[in-house]
């Protein structure tokens, strides 16, 4: 069985990776690796993490680009690919655009398509965009669903999906974890955080860009200058307009360190040391619940309400004081505290990436 992989961006490559690991285990199965190359260094960081090499990658990324030429770039060079490599299943994950375009560009050529967490809504087309487009226009298409938790599964089925091409499996951002969370970690951020409480931070969505991200970060400066025990390290995505406003309103103080993006065994040890984190991201959200660290997810709504019902993720959207009133919470209330930092896991159990590929062979495999 021939089976191509496709992805473009960070936290696919974080969440494909496992996948690539067990399918590469498998003698009855050659996996190929595409990269369309939509992220460069925050992506190669991955690749490095995990020890995959690619097998085509076809750099599309350019500084400050428009979803319609990345997408279009990737058409032309993937349908080549397709072509040349006619593989028996593309696997994608999630909803990028490059996981989008993937499936559209093998939807065309007749090659089926297996969406990895599939079923994720939050039935709003704006929050987050174009993501919630994305996930469900690959839906459409796909042919076999790995679905993380019974409630995308539930969704999927309510879009009459045949509930035959549905499977369970986790999500494999906890397969991730499993290899890199590391007993004894540190070094000089975490040893200049210590003492102190650990406030960690991401933000990049495309919503937020403009107006909210400035709110978001006006709430964490404030926040920092009220309690003086607090510390704030945020890696900094690549995006040219995020490292703006970055600058321009958390620039110039000694409590905040504004750092580049860490490798995925950094970060995920970072977030394992941090009192809260803040973050518009979604895998964050999937990782969070399973170290037992409180998130407060600066967005409008979530896709991923799972974390939230476990008690771990807490939506505060993204104005200045719902965010400043949520972060005095946990700063301040300790039993407040404690309820959000239990570990209960709602994405499954490490194995997911096993149970996709025993699926894929039972169902692809001759
Ligand atoms: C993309 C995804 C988003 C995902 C995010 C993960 C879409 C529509 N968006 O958004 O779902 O949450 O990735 O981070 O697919 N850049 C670099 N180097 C890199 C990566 C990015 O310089 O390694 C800069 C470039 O200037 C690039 C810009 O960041 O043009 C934006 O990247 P892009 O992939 O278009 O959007 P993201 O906001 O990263
Ligand atoms: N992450 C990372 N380094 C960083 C920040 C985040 O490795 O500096 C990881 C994080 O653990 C999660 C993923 O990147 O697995 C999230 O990616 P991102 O926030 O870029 O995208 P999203 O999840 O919002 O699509």
């Amino acid at each position: 069985m021939k089976v191509m992989t496709v992805f473009g961006t960070r936290p696919e490559a974080i969440k494909m990776c496992p996948v690539i690991r067990e399918l590469k285990r498998q003698p009855n199965i050659s996996c190929k690796v595409c990269l369309t190359g939509q992220h460069e260094e925050m992506l190669n960081q991955v690749m490095e993490s995990f020890h995959i090499n690619a097998d085509y990658n076809l750099h599309v990324m350019t500084q400050g680009q428009t979803l319609a030429l990345v997408s279009g770039k990737i058409m032309e060079k993937l349908t080549r690919v397709y072509n040349t490599e006619r593989p028996d299943i593309v696997l994608v994950h999630g909803d990028t655009t490059s996981s989008y375009i993937a499936a559209l560009c093998a939807f065309y050529l007749h090659i089926p398509v297996g969406h990895v967490e599939a079923g994720l809504r939050t039935y709003n087309m704006q929050s987050p965009f174009p993501e919630e487009f994305n996930r469900r226009s690959i839906d459409l298409i796909a042919e076999i669903y790995f679905a993380p938790t019974e409630l995308a599964k539930k969704n999927l089925l309510a879009e009459n999906v045949d509930e035959q091409k549905i499977f369970v499996t986790g999500n494999t951002a906890i397969d991730a974890l499993g290899m890199t969370i590391k007993e004894s970690y540190s070094n000089e951020d975490l040893e200049w955080a210590s003492g102190s409480r650990m406030l960690l931070m991401t933000a990049h969505r495309r919503e937020n860009i403009g107006e909210p991200m400035v709110r978001m970060f006006g709430a964490v400066r404030k926040i920092v200058d009220e309690y003086k025990d607090v510390k704030v390290i945020y890696p900094v995505h690549k995006n040219p307009e995020v490292r703006k406003i970055a600058d321009d309103v958390l620039g110039g103080c000694e409590r905040i360190r504004i750092i580049e993006p860490l490798d995925v065994i950094d970060f995920h040890n970072y977030m394992k040391h941090s009192y809260l984190i803040l973050t518009d991201s979604g895998g964050i959200q999937e990782e969070a619940p399973s170290l037992g660290i409180p998130v407060l997810v600066m967005r409008d709504a979530t896709e991923r309400p799972e974390g939230v019902e476990a008690g771990t993720l807490k939506i505060v959207g993204t104005k200045e004081k719902s965010i400043k009133n949520a972060v005095h919470k946990l700063l301040d209330d300790k039993s407040e505290y404690d309820k959000m930092s239990n570990a209960v896991n709602p994405y499954g159990d490490g194995h997911a990436s096993e149970r996709i590929v025993r699926i894929l062979t039972e169902r692809f495999g001759d």
